[in-house]
């Protein structure tokens, strides 16, 4: 399959979602495969202070409440100094699971991006936030990027199950499921939870990457709900980008998980095209609160 999606192209479509707002990488000097060159001598020392005061912050919060194989995971990237240089990083995870770290500027199209992830390699942006945007940024920078991302791909079961939603991502294209699959991702890789003989941990990088929402997540009697997660039922689940998430899906495991999202979505993409899709914090009929308050 031909997997190239052209840099105008892709920039006009941004602009015409977002209101004619740019997005702030610099694609120029992008391959066809948006891929670049991670300058790791041009970042300031003023970014690494603040990629070291952004991984303080986060590692005072994880200790129970991050699953452990995610902390176990960051601490041996050895990435408490300063943003990390992509080479060596990605030279430990293939030795470790087959994954690559391909370097770009934002947000990719699509179809590259799921190329990239069926081919095991994971895009991580490299431009930091500004210190004004250390509580909060629109989009994906190397913190969130790296920082949430890339432990959890030395974890074996999870680094096929993210080559996987690549793969089935290139397929929902095709089927057009994508808003479905989409929620998938979302509600799992971004937002998910999992659950421990411990209690809940995190294992979502959208939570593992935010000041806020690592605490908010986990404290009982918020308005948000935590439900154990059925591939159907988050296929069809609207949710928010702007707010912390009304719903967060718990799994059991990342092998439930992974044989969760085994079957072909085919019949579940026909049958949720004339459904309204559940509002993000609904609870329906027979589902349980796994965090009362
Ligand atoms: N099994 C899904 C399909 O057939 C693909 C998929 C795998 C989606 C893993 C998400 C995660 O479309
Ligand atoms: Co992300």
């Amino acid at each position: 399959m031909d997997t190239t999606v052209s840099n105008e192209d892709f920039l006009a479509t941004v602009a015409e979602k977002s209101h004619g707002a740019a997005l702030r990488g610099d694609y120029a000097s992008a391959d066809a495969q948006y891929v670049v060159q991670q300058d790791w001598a041009a970042y300031t020392e003023e970014e690494h202070a603040l990629w070291r005061r952004l991984y303080q912050r986060q590692m005072a919060l994880l200790p129970g409440r991050a699953c452990n194989e995610f902390i176990e995971a960051l601490q041996g990237l050895n990435a408490a100094d300063g943003i990390p240089q992509f080479e060596a990083t990605s030279k430990k995870l293939e030795a470790a699971t087959g994954w690559t770290i391909v370097a770009v500027p934002g947000l990719i199209p699509e179809l590259t991006f799921f190329d990239h992830l069926a081919n095991r390699r994971f895009p991580v942006t490299v431009w930091l936030r500004k210190p004004e945007e250390f509580n909060y940024i629109v989009e994906p920078d190397v913190f969130h990027d790296f920082f949430g991302h890339v432990p959890l791909l030395f974890n074996p079961v999870f680094a096929d199950y993210i080559q996987r939603y690549g793969q089935g991502g290139l397929k929902a294209m095709q089927l057009g499921g994508l808003d479905q699959l989409a929620r998938l991702y979302w509600y799992t890789v971004e937002f998910g939870l999992i659950n421990t003989p411990e209690g809940l941990r995190i294992y979502g990088a959208g939570i593992l990457s935010s000041g806020g929402e690592v605490e908010y997540c986990l404290t009982p009697g918020t308005t948000s709900r935590h439900i154990h997660l059925d591939i159907k039922r988050c296929l069809n689940t609207l949710y928010k980008i702007d707010t912390y998430q009304e719903t967060y899906f718990v799994i059991n495991s990342f092998d439930e998980l992974f044989e969760g999202t085994a079957p072909d979505f085919t019949p579940y993409y026909e049958e949720l095209k004339s459904k309204t899709p559940y509002p993000a914090n609904s609870l329906l009929e027979g589902e349980t609160e796994l965090l009362p308050g």
